[in-house]
C-alpha cells in the first residue's frame, strides 16, 4: 500500500475512535479549551465575514463546531467527513436546524461538480495529508469564482516547539499530543508559504491564533472576545505570526 494510502488509514481509524463528545471534551471543556474554541471560532469567523445565504461546504467537519455557527449566522451547510462516528455526533448536533446536509467522503475526492459552493471551510484536516496539494486542488476546483477557501496549518516554530518536537521524534505521550500512529504535520513558516500555494486562488490573508497564553486571569480582566482580538491582531504581524501554533488562511478564486 502506499504511503499515503497507509497515512489515511491511520487517520480514519484514529477519528472513528476519537470522536463525538470525546473528541471535544480532550480538547474544547474547561476554561483553557473553552477559550481555544472562541479564538478559533472568531478567527474564522472575521475571516468569512458576513455569510448569510451563502452556500459553504466544510470538510473534515469533526463535531460540527464550525458548521454549527455558520449555520447560526444563516448560511447553507454542507458537512462533510469521512469519519462515520462524527458525522452522527454533528448530524444530531445539527439537527435544529433546516440548512444543512451530511455527507461521507473523501476530502481528496470531493462528490461534487466544479464551482458548487461560495466558500470551502477546512480547519485541521490539510495537516493530517502528508501531500496536501490534491485535497487543496479539490477545494479550489467545487469553490465558485468569487468564492472564498479558509485552511489552517501546523507551525513547526511555535512558542511550545520543545513539546511538539518531542512530540514528533519520540512520540512522547502527553495529554492529547499522545497520537500514536496518526500523522499530523507540523511545518515551518517557509514550507507553509510553499506548501500552500494553491494554483488558481490568491491568497488574501494570513492569521495566527493561540500566541497568547491561556492565563485565566488575563482572560477574565480583558473578556474573552478582547482576549481573541488581541490575539488576533498580535498574529497579523509578520514577525509574530512565525511563532504562533496555528496559522489560518483565507483565499480568494479568481472571477
Ligand atoms: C482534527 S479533526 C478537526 C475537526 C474540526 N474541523 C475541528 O476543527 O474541530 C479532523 C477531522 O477530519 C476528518 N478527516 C481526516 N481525513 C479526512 C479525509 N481524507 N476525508 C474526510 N475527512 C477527513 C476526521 O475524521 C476528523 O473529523
Amino acid at each position: 500500500m502506499h504511503d499515503s494510502e497507509k497515512i489515511k488509514r491511520a487517520v480514519q481509524q484514529y477519528y472513528s475512535q476519537d470522536a463525538g463528545q470525546f473528541y471535544d471534551k480532550t480538547r474544547f471543556a474547561g476554561l483553557g479549551g473553552q477559550v481555544r474554541h472562541l479564538r478559533e471560532l472568531n478567527t474564522i469567523r472575521q475571516l468569512t465575514g458576513d455569510v448569510a445565504g451563502q452556500k459553504i461546504l466544510e470538510v473534515g467537519c469533526g463535531t460540527g463546531r464550525f458548521s454549527e455557527s455558520l449555520l447560526q449566522s444563516k448560511a447553507q451547510v454542507t458537512v462533510l467527513d469521512f469519519s462515520p462516528a462524527m458525522l452522527d455526533y454533528t448530524k444530531r448536533r445539527l439537527s435544529h436546524h433546516p440548512d444543512f446536509s451530511l455527507l461521507r467522503a473523501d476530502a481528496e475526492y470531493l462528490p461534487f461538480k466544479d464551482n458548487q459552493f461560495d466558500g470551502v471551510l477546512s480547519v485541521k484536516l490539510v495537516s493530517h495529508f502528508a501531500n496536501p496539494q490534491k485535497v487543496l486542488n479539490e477545494f479550489q476546483r467545487v469553490v465558485n469564482p468569487g468564492g472564498w477557501v479558509i485552511v489552517d496549518a501546523n507551525n513547526l516554530f511555535r512558542l511550545d516547539f520543545p513539546l511538539v518536537f518531542l512530540k514528533k521524534y519520540f512520540n512522547f505521550s502527553l495529554h492529547y499530543f499522545a497520537q500514536k500512529n496518526m500523522y499530523s504535520s507540523y511545518l515551518t513558516p517557509w514550507q507553509i508559504e510553499k506548501l500552500y500555494q494553491i494554483h488558481g486562488l490568491s491568497r488574501q490573508a494570513l492569521v495566527g491564533v493561540g500566541l497568547l497564553p491561556k492565563l485565566p486571569a488575563l482572560i477574565k480582566r480583558l473578556g474573552v472576545d478582547d482576549f481573541v482580538g488581541l490575539d488576533i491582531n498580535l498574529c497579523k504581524n509578520k514577525i509574530l505570526r512565525y511563532v504562533t501554533p496555528m496559522c489560518v488562511m483565507l483565499y480568494k478564486k479568481g472571477e
